[in-house]
């Protein structure tokens, strides 16, 4: 049943509020209360139907999808939903915090049609040409070197010295470079997500287009065995330009998700004894954690920002053209239930029931595998080597970070025995003396 009318055919929906303009029972999805039980505010949504009114940043307001069925309408309908921002942004104050996410570029995440297929099919081709155990050896390696930094210590923020850096020591690898030259990307991404003041912004966004700049100069001159080259070497001929464009999605839309599906799927897994219960470890997987996380915490909460092309009439409310739409992932998946952390796998609980985590349609994530198995592969290393975590704050008094659209840690703050590295080589470390036994 198609919920866009004929053009001129009648319908009883109520238009939308101006662009932009919220009416006076807009729900915001920033600040404090948000964050801490954002879950409590998509039940609270759910009186509006499908569509909620909310409020993305002070003064900026959003229809927000909460429906399951209709998300897959609009993420499967190209037709009628475009991702193309520009008549949005008119009505947008440029500096507002959301912006970053929602100004559009010339690549696959802002794109539509045969514009967006090319630009989609050089990631989605390059990716595929990673091997799974080069890879799996790759994040070994950089999630050794991370655990060693910090093994010994007998403590550690596993969000900020572990999941939020694994993500870009990883990816500065398979983009070509050498661990050396990973400090700019961090201190250039980083930034940008984690910056606190304009200062910080503005010199985190210089390091990163220096980072990629010189990333892609250097490939030019001496192409390898890496993402980078391969985006260039594509059949579909991608100007220099826009090779650079693709790179800036690519690594900007794998450090946030990635970091938190890691974070999340840990901070779950440490308060679950059927996952980490004891030296022998227990009955659920890291897997079952990441696939609980997918379904009940997804990772990005609400993204996928369409426009309609036309005004239409969409699960029982006008929506003008232009207007912005978003998808909550986490609503709309979460609609018939949600198992909390350490709760029973139920039919609606962990790895039970589909979910939109991934988006779905033309613009689903392109790396949902390799995204899977980095996460896997870090978490087991992790939790190999440190056989006996356990969270020094209780889960319920974790901060996870504002914003509208991801959800994610702030920190997490864990205990376990400390272990020195090796210096013999083979395995990186083995047991402290002071503690094993
Ligand atoms: C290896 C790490 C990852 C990479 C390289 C990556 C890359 C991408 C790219 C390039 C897109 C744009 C695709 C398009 O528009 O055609 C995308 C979309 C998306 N990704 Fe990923 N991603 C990664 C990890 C994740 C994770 C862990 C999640 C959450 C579980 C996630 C969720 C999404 C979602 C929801 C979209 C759709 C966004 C939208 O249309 O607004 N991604 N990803």
């Amino acid at each position: 049943m198609s919920t866009v009318p004929a053009p001129g055919q009648q319908s009883s929906g109520q238009m939308p509020p101006p662009l932009s303009r919220p009416n006076h029972e807009v729900t915001p999805l920033y600040g404090e209360e948000f964050a801490a039980d954002p879950y409590a505010v998509y039940d609270r949504l759910r009186k509006y139907g499908a569509l909620a009114p909310v409020e993305i940043a002070p003064g900026v307001g959003a229809m927000l999808v909460i429906d399951y069925r209709a998300a897959l309408d609009l993420l499967h309908d190209p037709a009628t939903w475009s991702k193309d921002s520009s008549i949005w942004l008119n009505n947008v104050p440029e500096d507002s915090a959301v912006m970053p996410m929602l100004r559009g570029r010339p690549n696959a995440l802002f794109t539509d049609g045969e514009t967006h297929a090319r630009y989609r099919k050089v990631i989605a081709d390059s990716f595929g040409r990673q091997e799974p155990h080069e890879m799996r050896r790759n994040v070994q390696e950089v999630a050794d070197s991370l655990i060693a930094s910090f093994a010994a210590d007998g403590e550690a923020d596993l969000i900020g010295q572990f999941a939020r850096v694994l993500p870009l020591l990883y990816f500065n690898r398979a983009f070509g470079l050498p661990d050396e030259e990973s400090e700019l990307l961090i201190q250039g991404i980083m930034g940008m997500f984690d910056g606190k003041t304009p200062e910080e912004a503005a010199a985190a966004d210089a390091a990163y287009t220096r980072y990629v700049t010189e990333l892609t100069q250097l490939k030019q001159r001496e192409p390898g065995q890496d993402l980078t080259s391969w985006f260039m070497q594509h059949p579909a001929m991608l100007s220099a330009e826009e090779i650079v464009h693709q790179i800036v999605l690519t690594l900007g839309a794998s450090y946030e998700p990635l970091s938190n599906l890691i974070g999340n799927a840990l901070s779950r897994m440490l308060v679950d004894d059927r996952y980490y219960g004891n030296l022998s470890g227990g009955a659920l997987t890291a897997r079952d954690a990441l696939h609980d996380v997918l379904r009940n915490e997804p990772p990005m909460a609400n993204y996928s920002a369409h426009y309609p092309r036309r005004d239409v009439y969409f699960h029982g409310v006008w929506l003008r053209a232009g207007q912005l739409v978003l998808v909550s992932y986490a609503a709309a998946s979460t609609q018939s239930g949600r198992s909390a952390p350490g709760e029973s796998t139920g039919a609606a609980g962990s790895g039970g029931g589909a979910h939109l985590a991934w988006a779905a349609g033309p613009h689903a994530c392109p790396a949902q595998q390799p995204a899977l198995l980095i996460a896997t592969t870090a978490i087991e290393r992790l939790t190999a080597w440190l056989s006996d975590i356990e969270l020094t704050v209780p889960y319920d008094k974790l901060a996870w970070r504002p914003g509208p659209f991801q959800r994610g840690l702030v920190s997490l703050p864990a205990r376990f025995s400390p272990v020195s590295p090796d210096s013999a080589g083979g395995k990186p470390w083995k047991r402290s003396s002071r503690q094993s036994g």
